[in-house]
């Protein structure tokens, strides 16, 4: 997701579609081009972590742990939790440019298929479930509640995001592939909107606001980094002239 890569390539390297080009190795114990030592045990642990929401709606599930109604839990569960990853997602960048650890982006991909993931289990719980696979039904509803219109608008947007997200794609795609991953500001909107939209007429917007603006502060910090960007390149054009 959102101009991720790995190893030896940059992302802005395989997004022009260029020659991928290892650094020359380091001394052992070292951060190498492929990461440093720890990364592959970072990774599982990311992975094994993400993996909880999961786990917990299965234990759930074996210790009648699910309420009263179970379909509506494992849906608003699976909701929650892809907008969670499509936030940790949308941060990496941002944590990145603030500290410095640019590591940090060696696990982006991994948490926005996450946010795939989640949105995948929330989309089939309802389609299973709610509709019983009823595609005619599904249709009329996605046209007839704004929220599911919303909601099924950023699960769409999420399908070509996740089929694009290796390595091999990002190269065959090359700039096209930083510009179609751009989608994801829109999704985050569209995530935020379909909650918001849900829980105004249940009058309960504590969530949405707080997800609002945790989403504004992570949209607002790319089009401040982007003015400024403009600025500063504006500001260098004048003084060259
Ligand atoms: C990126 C995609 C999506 C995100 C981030 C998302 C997120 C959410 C969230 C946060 C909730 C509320 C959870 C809560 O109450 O705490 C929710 C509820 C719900 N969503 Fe989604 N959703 C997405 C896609 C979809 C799609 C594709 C559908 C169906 C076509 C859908 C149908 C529903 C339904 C039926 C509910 C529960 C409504 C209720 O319990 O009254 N969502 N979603």
């Amino acid at each position: 997701m959102e101009r991720e890569m790995e190893s030896t390539t940059t992302p802005q390297a395989a997004a022009r579609g260029g020659a991928v080009q290892a650094r020359p190795a380091r001394k052992a114990g070292a951060a190498s081009a492929a990461g440093p030592r720890w990364l592959p045990w970072a990774k599982v642990a990311v992975f094994v972590a993400a993996l909880y929401p999961l786990a917990r709606l299965v234990l759930f599930g074996f210790t009648d742990g699910l309420g009263a109604n179970p379909i509506e839990f494992i849906t608003r569960s699976t909701g929650l939790w892809t907008l969670v990853f499509l936030c940790i997602t949308l941060a990496v960048t941002p944590l990145r440019r603030l500290t410095g650890w640019n590591t940090l982006v060696r696990f982006r991909r991994m948490l926005g298929l996450f946010a795939f993931f989640y949105a995948t289990l929330h989309f089939t719980t309802y389609i299973w479930f709610d509709k019983w696979f009823d595609v005619a039904a599904m249709f009329k509803d996605v046209g007839k509640r704004p929220f599911i219109t919303v909601g099924f608008a950023a699960f769409v947007l999420l399908i070509p995001l996740a089929a694009t997200s290796t390595r091999a794609m990002a190269r065959r795609l090359g700039r096209r592939w930083q510009t179609l991953h751009r989608l994801v500001y829109a999704i985050g909107v569209l995530a935020i909107l379909h909650f918001w939209w849900m829980k105004a007429g249940k009058h309960d917007l504590v969530l949405p606001k707080l997800y609002g603006a945790i989403m504004l502060v992570l949209l607002g910090w790319r089009v401040g980094a982007w003015l400024l960007a403009r600025w500063r390149a504006s500001r260098s054009g004048a003084g060259a002239a």
